[in-house]
């Protein structure tokens, strides 16, 4: 949002006597007097007029979760145990999720309540790859390693899928890298050389690689080291 509408709407000033008080210098973002009525503010910049906080700053977080198996990836369910409730934190209402997992998945979940970083991360422009580690019920066919890297095609979506890698680890286990998330894309494209899923585990997100030390169930806040690689 734009400062002058921030300070617009604070206590009906509206945008001209915002504009005023805004080039006197008697706002500060963050502790800084900003004389810019287009100033970008987001949720997270503590907002001051003269000695009053127009915004209190919001904590941002960005948080890696273990995902263990038979729990939702949703913020609210009202038969299932959901990621949230595995967050042990004052502000975990204003979570949500990077990247669901299916129910029956596991492995690495991102969590945030910055909506600015989890859409640079799904966009699907974006193309982040994510890394999978899969079990299926039949010998994988041989040309399935072709048939991922050529795209398939997904209704209802009416889409090609982007080009996934398949690496083939025993003729029942591989890793499949893919750089987009459509709704059960690994269990469709399985399902399309006629094997079923059952096992996945997410392994990694761009650079970004689950914790060994991170068991199933357990989440910590990434480090500004982390939140680069991703
Ligand atoms: N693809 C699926 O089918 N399920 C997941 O949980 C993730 C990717």
């Amino acid at each position: 949002m734009k400062l002058d509408r921030l300070i617009a709407k604070h206590g009906f000033l509206g945008r001209a006597e915002a504009h005023r008080r805004i080039t006197a210098g008697r706002v500060r973002v963050d502790g800084r007097v900003v004389m810019d009525n287009q100033h970008e503010v987001d949720r997270f910049m503590q907002v001051e007029m003269d000695e009053e906080i127009v915004q209190q700053a919001r904590r941002a977080l960005y948080l890696m979760l273990h995902k263990p198996a038979g729990v939702v990836s949703a913020t609210r369910d009202a038969e299932h145990v959901t990621v949230i409730d595995l967050i042990h934190d004052p502000d975990r209402g204003s979570l949500h999720i990077a990247g669901r997992l299916d129910r029956a998945s596991t492995g690495l979940l991102l969590l945030t309540n910055d909506g600015r970083w989890s859409k640079r991360l799904m966009d699907a422009g974006s193309k982040v790859p994510k890394t999978y580690l899969v079990e299926v019920d039949a010998d994988i066919p041989p040309d399935a390693v072709e048939r991922f890297a050529a795209g398939m095609e997904f209704q209802p979506e009416g889409i090609i899928t982007l080009p996934a890698e398949l690496i083939l680890l025993s003729p029942r286990q591989a890793r499949v890298v893919l750089h987009e998330g459509r709704h059960h894309q690994i269990k469709r494209m399985f399902g399309r050389v006629g094997c079923l899923v059952t096992s996945l585990h997410r392994e990694s997100i761009g650079g970004l690689s689950l914790p060994d030390d991170l068991a199933p169930g357990m989440w910590r806040a990434l480090t500004t080291a982390e939140m680069a690689q991703v």
